[in-house]
């Protein structure tokens, strides 16, 4: 199939797809707690799940590499960013990367952009604490569509990620060294990146507020897993609604149980929700307070009361350093506001 022919085709799929949501979404009744918003919940779960890498979808090529940019920060450029380029050792090697720090990737999600708030706080936070090489990933172009066409561009997005980390491990950065970052959407793109790094697996993945919508617990290769990286933390923040209620990585954190965040008010679409895992993110990697949280005996207590009583151990939920093994799932509260964290006390 030609490029134009691949792109009508495309542009026939995506109007067949409007013509079914527009028909869907007029005949649904929608049962949801009223706080968030029926018509848009309609409308982003009552479509097909995203599809597997080898769906044909994918290799009808939405995305290319030039709607994708790795943008290099570090103290020495802690606001204007060096583009680096998959498979240009030159972009590489005359940028500020530096081979002895640790790789820190951050990928927005819906909507968002390399300016937005997630990944701009994350960035700042770290580069605040300690001289590190932080790649933020611009999908820009691809994320600002609707959301039935951002979820599909994620696969693509993931697959362009994954050839840039082949690109860096081929240059002699070791994934023992990276750590990708992922809120919403984005959480999926580096899941799916991890997935197919050739010499992984890299070393650990955050997902913040995996996106729910049109992804689902049983299509692993779509979304993000724990077996895309050697350990994998996951902030639930709108589980159940824009993010995924059920544990995805080694271990979970649920905030105030995951659903709905204190100060957020009503959250008619659940955004303030969704948002607050980045920004729980951020503040912990700079705060003196901990966000101490503890562990339940198993998702099923957290499902079933919102909350859990804890075995007695603890573990700090994000921070500058990463906590592995303690697999499990764990439960804490935040303050409604900033700073949101609320220390080492009784965290229930
Ligand atoms: C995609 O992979 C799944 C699971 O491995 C398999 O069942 C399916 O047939 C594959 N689809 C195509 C188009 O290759
Ligand atoms: C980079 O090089 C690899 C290996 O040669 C190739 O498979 C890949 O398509 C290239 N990617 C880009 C974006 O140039
Ligand atoms: C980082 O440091 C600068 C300068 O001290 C300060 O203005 C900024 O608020 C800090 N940011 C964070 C997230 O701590």
């Amino acid at each position: 199939m030609s490029v134009t022919d691949s792109l009508k085709f495309n542009k026939v799929l995506f109007d067949v797809w409007k013509v079914g949501f527009a028909l869907i979404a007029s005949a649904v009744k929608w049962d949801a707690p009223p706080q968030y918003d029926p018509v848009w919940l309609a409308s982003v779960q009552l479509y097909p799940p995203a599809p597997a890498l080898n769906d044909t979808r994918f290799w009808l090529g939405w995305v290319n590499d030039a709607d994708v940019e790795f943008r290099l920060f570090t103290r020495r450029n802690p606001f204007e960013f060096q583009v680096l380029t998959t498979n240009d050792s030159a972009s590489l090697h005359q940028s500020n990367f530096d081979f002895s720090k640790k790789v820190k990737v951050l990928t927005h999600g819906w909507l968002n952009h390399g300016y937005s708030p997630m990944p701009e706080s994350i960035k700042e936070a770290y580069l605040n604490v300690s001289d590190l090489n932080i790649i933020v990933v611009d999908w820009g172009v691809a994320a600002n569509v609707n959301y039935i066409l951002a979820s599909y561009n994620v696969a693509s997005v993931g697959r362009l990620l994954t050839e840039f980390l082949n690109f860096l491990i081929g240059e002699g950065v070791s994934m023992d060294d990276v750590h990708l970052i992922g809120h919403s959407l984005g959480a999926h793109v580096v899941g799916i990146a991890g997935a197919y790094v050739k010499k992984g697996p890299i070393d650990t993945i955050t997902g913040l507020d995996p996106a729910l919508p049109l992804f689902t617990l049983g299509n692993k290769d779509a979304r993000l897993d724990k077996h895309d990286a050697r350990h994998v933390e996951v902030i639930h923040t709108c589980g159940g609604y824009l993010g995924f209620a059920s544990p995805l990585g080694h271990i979970d954190f649920y905030p105030n149980g995951g659903t709905r965040q204190p100060g957020c008010g009503t959250d008619f679409r659940g955004f303030c929700a969704h948002n607050r895992a980045h920004m729980y993110f951020s503040e912990s990697i700079i705060s003196d307070v901990p966000f101490t949280a503890v562990r339940c005996e198993s998702y099923d207590e957290l499902y079933y009361s919102g909350s859990c009583k804890g075995t007695g151990e603890t573990l700090v939920m994000g921070g500058f350093d990463i906590h592995y093994g303690k697999d499990g799932v764990y439960y804490l509260t935040t303050n409604a506001e900033k700073p949101f964290a609320r220390g080492e006390g009784d965290p229930t």
